[in-house]
């Protein structure tokens, strides 16, 4: 049989909970479609931390590099360790050591799945940049604490960075729908990303099948709401990115709808596969936190490793049990718990 390793992280509040349902459902795919998944628990997480000074090994990273793909449910407790600790000690390390350049972020409704918008029709991909630019940690503080503090903090936008998002983009607007959104704040930001807009045109120029639209950050936020049939393939840099897909959520049913691939396709290094949402304190330990999100990650995590039958049944699954609409977790309005979304997708697998 074939065999993959795959690392699991579930991290923080909700994490474990979405995680621990999505593992009943990958096991039943593994087994009806004839592979294996070598699966390694790593407790990495704020409790950790708080019990041993560091959200992960120093040698976290080599552990995690022989597995073909990560899952990770979600990182972050504030109350009890600050953000810029927890995610600067996991996830986002995971993502800059491992060259996870690619977030590819898809928006669209699940069968059944109702958002805030008047028309239904939208199919966005997002493709964050995920290793630079506004999360490059570059800067510092003087004078803290005084009247005359000053805080830097600097993106980074490097020609190989800008320049392999954009291709990757344009990749898969060619097998989509011949569109993609390039996304800047060039009026306002007249250094990274002019420099952005420069490369997009740059990069154009070797795909003139592709159909390119610049907006800036503010007006396709608004459009995403407006009009998102305008848009299909959707560029942007890391911040930009990140509060876009927030958004793209929204629109596609809230935070429990929206799956990220965090992708390196240089195989020779784990890509990780993660719930666009965080932790959600909120919610966290009373087992209702809704597992679609999770469960969407996985089935591009077994695409990502090649059991592409397998990542399918597993979405179609996932869209009959959302299409029936019977089980809703409470964010959905419904009373339903994680783990009866999970056990029923499990049983819809074929
Ligand atoms: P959040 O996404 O955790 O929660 C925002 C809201 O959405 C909350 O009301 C929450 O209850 C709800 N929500 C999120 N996921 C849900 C789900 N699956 N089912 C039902 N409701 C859901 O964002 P936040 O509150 O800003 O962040 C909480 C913590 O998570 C922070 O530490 C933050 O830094 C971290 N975070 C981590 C990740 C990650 O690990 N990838 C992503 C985002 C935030
Ligand atoms: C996400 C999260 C992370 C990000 C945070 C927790 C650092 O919001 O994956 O969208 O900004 O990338
Ligand atoms: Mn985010």
């Amino acid at each position: 049989t074939r065999r993959h390793a795959v690392a699991l992280i579930p991290g923080d509040g909700i994490g474990p909970e979405v995680i621990d349902a999505s593992l009943e459902v990958l096991e039943k795919a593994a087994s009806l479609h004839g592979f294996a998944l070598d699966m390694t628990r790593f407790d990495w997480s704020c409790d950790r931390y708080l019990a041993t000074g560091r959200m992960m090994p120093e040698d976290g990273i080599d552990q995690l590099r022989p597995h073909a793909a990560i899952l990770l449910g979600a990182v972050g407790w504030p109350a009890r360790v600050p953000d810029s600790v927890s995610l600067h000690g996991l996830l986002l390390p995971i993502r800059k050591s491992f060259d996870q350049f690619a977030n590819m972020r898809p928006h669209r409704l699940l069968p059944g799945a109702t958002g805030p918008l008047k028309s239904e029709a939208f199919d966005i991909l997002c493709i964050r940049e995920n290793t630079e630019g506004e999360y490059s940690g570059a800067g510092g503080r003087i004078h803290v604490g005084t009247p005359a503090e000053v805080a830097v903090e600097t993106s980074i936008f490097t020609r190989r960075g800008v320049e392999r998002i954009l291709r990757f983009g344009f990749e898969q607007a060619r097998r989509r729908s011949g569109r993609l959104a390039s996304v800047t704040k060039s009026n306002a930001q007249k250094y990274s990303m002019v420099f952005w807009d420069e490369v997009t045109e740059e990069v154009a120029a070797d795909y003139p099948d592709v159909t390119v639209s610049r907006y800036h950050i503010d007006a396709i936020a608004a459009r995403m709401v407006m009009a998102p049939e305008t848009l299909d393939v959707v560029v942007a840099s890391n911040l930009f990115g990140d509060i876009l897909t927030d958004l793209g959520a929204a629109i596609q049913g809230g935070l429990g709808f929206a799956p990220s691939a965090n992708i390196n396709p240089d195989r020779s290094q784990p890509s990780m596969f993660e719930p666009v949402h965080g932790s959600a304190p909120d919610i966290a330990g009373r087992g209702i936190a809704n597992p679609v999100a999770t469960l969407w990650s996985a089935a591009l995590m077994l695409d990502h490793l090649g059991e592409e039958a397998a990542g399918r049944s597993l979405l179609a699954a996932l869209s009959a049990v959302t299409a029936e609409g019977r089980l809703r977790t409470p964010d959905q309005g419904g009373q339903s718990r994680t783990t009866d979304v999970a056990r029923a997708v499990a049983d819809r697998l074929s």
